[in-house]
């Protein structure tokens, strides 16, 4: 019996692109895991109704551990019209099966490193006062509360008369007080104190363990007075138990500007779970974007890890692919980090660093020539050769190596001699 048991739910469009060949490159690294596959997305949502079956939550329940590719997401109406005729009308509403799993397991945790790979042509550089280039090291990992906040889901267009009225002691409600309810959308933040705490303490666990220097709080606490307020203020006590570890506090808005000014000025990043979301994003557009972006969900329970991209389904049915599975690889390296085979961990991150510095396969968006299936032919690496090359990489585990300390720091693994 193998000492893992890994949910693999590929999902739709490039996210089975991707994910066979991220288990092409575990089993290479000699990940002693069993793989089962589960069903999600949109072909479970038009089929049966519900983008994340009961089967796929009982597997994910029993192993505790999953990786994921992407999903298609579509708006209301439209998902409504993709379903299956006789489904129709029957009050099945569509809701992100990402979303859901984060939060029927309390995957409260959300962990995006944000690390750029020497020699990717996708790297941030920056001017230099004389004109000259220089390319700022980024190294930041952003931890993203994963359950609550603008994405609790608690949110009506026409509220009903009970929100309308409790909407209605707030003084600053008086200027909607007379909007017509079909013309009226609210989306409610909901912040907890103890899930604000949880989240800021494993910001600063993670900053300890990792020798980060600072935590950044990046939030909106001078206008979202309560909201904002509170994660500051249990970033703010919390912090205190971690000296010398420096608290910074940033505004989303201000962040969103700074971060190409002075990436090296950032470590370790907190916020609530949109501006999480938003802030991780731009932090991957430093460091090679899309193709680049790993993340771990993590609950008391149950990990699930995922490249952050979508299912690009403009790409998803080339054959063959060639989407960067860069991504989905670093979310497999994070999975090794969990459950504590940092060795594997290493040796496949190396391996893909050596596939970026050496710069000979790179897939389109590394070339910064356009998708589709000209992108082959114009010199581009397919899905699969990205593959092969960071096989051709991976190298046996030297026992010289153990002498050292290894710590791995989000998807960059620090040695310290
Ligand atoms: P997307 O991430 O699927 O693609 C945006 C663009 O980024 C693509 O057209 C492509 O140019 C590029 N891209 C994405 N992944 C890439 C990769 N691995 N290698 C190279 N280039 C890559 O986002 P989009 O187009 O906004 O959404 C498509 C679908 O995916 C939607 O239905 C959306 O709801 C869903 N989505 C799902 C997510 C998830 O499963 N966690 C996250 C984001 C979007
Ligand atoms: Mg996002």
């Amino acid at each position: 019996m193998a000492k893992y048991t890994v949910v693999t739910m590929p999902g739709d469009g490039i996210g089975n692109q991707v994910m066979p060949e991220a288990l092409r490159l575990l089993k290479a690294v000699g990940f002693d895991a069993e793989y089962m596959h589960a069903d999600i997305g949109w072909d479970c949502w038009r089929r049966e109704g519900n983008a994340l079956p009961e089967r796929t939550i009982e597997l994910l329940a029993k192993h505790k551990l999953g990786l994921f590719g992407a999903i298609t997401s579509k708006p209301k109406k439209e998902a409504e019209a993709e379903l299956k005729p006789e489904l129709r009308g029957k009050g099945y509403s569509y809701f992100s099966p990402i979303v859901t799993m984060r939060q029927l397991f309390h995957l409260d945790t959300c962990i995006r490193p944000c690390i750029s790979f020497p020699g990717n042509p996708l790297n941030f550089v920056r001017q230099k006062p004389d004109g000259g280039f220089e390319e700022p090291l980024v190294d930041v990992v952003v931890f993203r509360q994963n359950t609550e906040g603008l994405y609790a889901g608690v949110e009506w267009t026409n509220p009903p008369a009970q929100v309308r009225a409790a909407l209605a002691t707030h003084p600053k409600f008086k200027p909607f007080a007379e909007t017509p309810g079909p013309d009226l959308a609210v989306s409610v933040r909901i912040i907890t104190r103890s899930a604000a705490r949880k989240i800021c303490r494993a910001a600063f666990e993670w900053a300890r363990k990792y020798g980060y220097t600072s935590v950044t709080i990046c939030e909106k606490p001078n206008v979202l007075r309560e909201t904002s307020g509170m994660m500051e203020e249990e970033a703010k006590a919390v912090a205190k138990e971690y000296s010398p570890i420096r608290l910074q506090s940033t505004n989303i808005d201000a962040q969103t500007m700074w971060l190409t000014k002075n990436p090296e000025d950032y470590g370790v990043v907190v916020a609530s779970n949109l501006f999480g979301d938003v802030i991780s994003d731009a932090f991957a557009g430093l460091i090679g974007g899309l193709g680049f972006a790993a993340s771990g969900n993590i609950g008391d329970d149950v990990a699930v890890f995922e490249p952050t991209h979508g299912s690009a389904p403009k790409y998803a049915e080339l054959d063959p692919p060639i989407v960067n599975p860069i991504a989905m690889f670093l979310s497999a390296v994070m999975l090794l980090q969990h459950v504590g085979e940092s060795e594997k961990a290493m040796r496949l991150r190396d391996a893909i660093a050596a596939v970026v510095r050496d710069g000979r396969v790179r897939t389109y968006d590394m070339m910064r020539i356009p998708g589709g299936a000209k992108a082959i032919s114009q010199g581009a690496a397919s899905t699969l050769q990205m593959t092969d090359a960071v096989l051709t990489k991976l190298q046996p585990w030297e026992h010289s190596h153990t002498a050292l300390e290894f710590v791995a720091a989000g998807t960059a693994i620090k040695r310290v001699d």
